[in-house]
């Protein structure tokens, strides 16, 4: 038996805290959408009381961004070439950047979404999830107890880099036009409380304390009502020590980009030609990577309904989530951080940096 919990966290804790051990029969899994508690000590709590039900590995924390093909898709990736994972460190990587940008504003979701925001819809859970992927250490298996002892680890090695004021970032939408739609200012949107001050933009820039990633930022970006759906990780490797005299043209960092749903790989190499051929120019390789029959929710239910907790994620993992995001969410709320505007269906606040461009 499955009990499915898609409520809010304050409910589920007390929906929970209602059962008895007794209650709950034997094989039963527990399964619960996210968000998973709204820091880290109440997921703490949250925790406690549900292996007070059922073991852990009957506790499914529910992300569909785990379902989806795309986590084989980086492992494979990762570990399965070796011309990649001996450069994947800090010694050649420059930076990580992991954008999910959507063009879509609230979508009748102010009730959740107001009480939110960017950081904790996407980034606390979503984006933290595939920048461990994206980090870890090369597990011995595939299987639920190795993939996710290396999603942990590299978890509790991660922190948002300061000074918060300069590595973080928070923004929300004035009216205009995304995705084809009128779209009014967040702030006078249905169900929004402007007082709150919720971000439908955020950015925040993770260092990983580790031999691999010391001093390489990994920039999480995500918000609503952009000009342009973009949903990738991006890999930008350093410059080569020494180019040859003699060449010209572009000799631009190369770039890994892997693109989610539909997942794809590009990646940017500089090659000579064509017609002068001691000039640099840019080339992309690029492919599709395996789509899942399944949809990502099918994914994660296929992975209840089977038993295996390979693509749920961990007590602790889902503790250390908060844990990475409360000190932002502190001082966000303090205002410590200017809240800035972008006009709905532009590419973000006109000062903020450029994320990935190529070149
Ligand atoms: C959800 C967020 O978890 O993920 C939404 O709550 C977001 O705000 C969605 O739009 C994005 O995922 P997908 O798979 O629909 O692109």
């Amino acid at each position: 038996m499955a009990v499915y919990f898609a409520l809010p966290p304050k409910i589920s804790q007390l929906a929970c805290e209602a059962l008895r051990p007794e209650d709950v029969p034997p094989g039963t899994r527990l399964v619960m959408e996210k968000p998973f508690g709204s820091s880290e000590e109440s997921a703490r709590s949250l925790n406690r009381t549900l292996v007070r039900l059922v073991p852990e590995d009957h506790v499914h924390r529910v992300d569909h961004f785990l379902g989806k093909a795309t986590v084989l898709n980086i492992l494979g990736l990762r570990f399965a070439n070796n011309f990649l994972e001996p450069v994947w460190n800090r010694h050649h990587v420059e930076k990580v950047e992991i954008i999910f940008d959507e063009d879509l504003a609230l979508e009748g979701r102010a009730r959740y979404y107001d009480g939110a925001g960017a950081l904790r819809d996407m980034i606390q859970s979503h984006l933290l999830q595939i920048m461990a992927l994206l980090a870890i250490e090369p597990p011995a298996t595939i299987r639920e107890r190795d993939l996710r002892d290396a999603i942990s680890a590299v978890l509790r090695a991660s922190s948002v880099n300061t000074p918060l004021a300069a590595c973080t970032r928070r923004a929300r939408y004035t009216a205009g036009t995304a995705a084809g739609k009128n779209v009014p200012d967040y702030a006078r949107e249905d169900g929004v409380d402007p007082k709150r001050g919720t971000e439908t933009l955020a950015e925040i820039e993770v260092g990983i304390d580790n031999w691999r990633w010391k001093g390489v930022p990994f920039i999480l970006r995500s918000g609503k009502a952009l000009g342009a759906k973009r949903k990738e990780a991006i890999v930008t490797f350093r410059p080569v020590p020494h180019l040859p005299a003699g060449f010209t043209g572009v000799d631009s960092p190369n770039q890994l980009r892997i693109g989610f749903g539909p997942d794809t790989l590009q990646f940017d190499v500089d090659v000579n030609g064509p017609g002068d051929i001691f000039s640099l120019s840019r080339a992309t390789l690029e492919t599709e990577l395996s789509a899942s029959d399944l949809l990502p929710y099918g994914e994660v239910l296929e992975g209840v309904l089977a038993g295996d907790p390979l693509l749920s994620v961990r007590g602790d993992t889902a503790e250390e989530c908060w844990r990475i995001v409360e000190p932002v969410l502190t001082a966000w709320q303090q205002d410590a951080v200017l809240l800035e505007e972008y006009d709905a269906g532009s590419a973000g606040p006109a000062a903020w940096p450029t994320t990935g461009r190529r070149g």
